[in-house]
């Protein structure tokens, strides 16, 4: 059994309220496979923690985009029967990660807002309330600085995600996001991608990604890597997918595991708050391994 989270990747140093909250997170995830529950399970529950917290971009602490609102994307997948959900845009919901599993739990995978927002109303889930004026006057300076889009790959992105191996062999990714920090209204990123911000099979691996979605999208990341791991370790399939990002001029952080538990966490950017729960260990790092970019 294994659980790895993140918490994004990026080029600020993660504060220490970040990899408490990492800690957190990773013992609440792993309580939940070590009490036999599934990898799908302990991926939300993890996720859940970080998005309630406030200080990732996700949930609670979600950038708004530039009209001033917080559209939140997420998505979850599990690699036995290749179910997934993922909802994009959704507004005022605290948890996107749980409307993703209600959407994984329904015929459909991907919903926008106004579909998703029903089912999270259908099912009582925790409300956010409108931006406070701290949100707003950050946006203020943001658009100010960022008019022109062009500074956004010098950030901390802080998108979060999970993969996990549950006792019973089965793999799950997912991953919550803000955006983001300077976008344009309706922009929508890599997370509720499947394939780009996740994916999950069994007999391959599970896959998180965070950074600039625009490039995650255009290579299908998580889904490239996923296929490498047919015969590579975790550590190789990640790696030749980020130099080939690279070339494209994007930045990332991944974290992937494979089907017999062996993991990699490696990212281009600077750091990647990030980390690990196997056995009695709990380990969480501002970055793991980074690799050099190649332009
Ligand atoms: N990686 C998060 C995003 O681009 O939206």
């Amino acid at each position: 059994m294994l659980l790895a989270v993140h918490g994004g990747a990026g080029e600020r140093k993660p504060d220490k309220n970040a990899l408490k909250k990492l800690s957190e997170s990773l013992a609440s995830g792993y309580t939940i496979l070590r009490n036999s529950g599934t990898a799908v399970d302990a991926v939300i529950e993890s996720i859940m923690v970080l998005e309630n917290s406030g200080i990732f971009n996700a949930g609670a602490g979600g950038n708004l985009q530039f009209d001033g609102v917080r559209r939140l994307d997420a998505s979850i997948m599990e690699g036995k029967k290749l179910r997934a959900g993922s909802v994009i845009g959704i507004e005022g919901i605290r948890n996107p990660i749980k409307v993703a599993q209600l959407i994984m739990d329904s015929p459909h995978v991907t919903l926008t807002h106004i579909g998703a927002k029903k089912i999270a109303d259908k099912n009582n889930l925790d409300l956010l309330p409108e931006p406070d004026k701290k949100s707003l006057e950050k946006l203020r300076k943001t658009k100010k600085k960022e008019r022109k889009l062009v500074n956004i790959f010098k950030q901390y992105f802080s998108t979060v995600g999970a993969v996990a191996l549950d006792m019973y062999g089965n793999l799950a990714a997912g991953a919550s996001t803000g955006g983001i920090p300077a976008m344009l209204p309706g922009r929508v990123g890599d997370t509720p991608i499947i394939g780009a911000g996740i994916y999950a099979e069994n007999s391959a691996g599970a896959i998180a990604c965070s950074g600039i979605g625009e490039n995650i999208i255009r290579l299908s990341l998580a889904k490239e890597i996923c296929m490498n791991l047919k015969n590579m370790t975790p550590y190789k399939a990640a790696m030749l997918s980020l130099r080939r990002l690279s070339k494209i001029g994007g930045e990332a952080g991944v974290i992937v595991i494979n089907k017999k538990g062996q993991f990699a966490i490696i990212h281009t950017t600077k750091y990647m708050a990030s980390g690990y729960a196997h056995k009695k260990s709990i380990v969480v790092k501002e970055g793991f391994k980074r690799i050099l970019p190649v332009f």
